[in-house]
């Protein structure tokens, strides 16, 4: 399914980028997972799991940096998302992942956090920038 057409899209670039490749790690996921290379679906795995982790400090520092107010919140989103990832990891570990779920919640996670709560700070910081632009 393509699904490319729910993938909202910020209009904040310096964001927009990370979640591009975040999407582009996690539809990776799927063509590893079927080819049946363990090492290589570890690996990009472990990169999702770098990545997401990145990503989310850096959002979380952008919304400390101008005061968002809904920062706890948006917190406790990221590390919720960050806790269902590590429980699939178990899972690989335990040598039952199913990848399709994998991609699906992820992706499903993401377009749903960017389009509701990502969208809340951008627009919160773009009307802090406006008096600086
Ligand atoms: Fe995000
Ligand atoms: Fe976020």
């Amino acid at each position: 399914m393509n699904d490319n057409d729910k993938r909202h899209v910020l209009g904040f670039p310096e964001i927009d980028a990370q979640h591009d490749y975040c999407y582009r790690l996690f539809d990776s996921i799927e063509p590893v997972g079927a080819f049946g290379d363990m090492l290589k679906l570890q690996k990009l795995l472990r990169e999702i799991e770098m990545y997401l982790m990145f990503h989310f400090e850096c959002e979380e520092h952008l919304m400390r940096m101008y005061e968002f107010p809904g920062y706890i919140i948006h917190q406790g989103d990221h590390e919720q998302a960050g806790g269902q990832f590590v429980r699939f990891l178990d899972e690989f570990d335990a040598g039952a992942l199913n990848p399709a779920k994998l991609t699906a919640f992820l992706i499903g996670w993401l377009m749903e956090h960017s389009a509701i709560s990502d969208t809340e700070y951008v627009t919160w910081i773009c009307q802090r920038r406006e008096q600086f632009l």
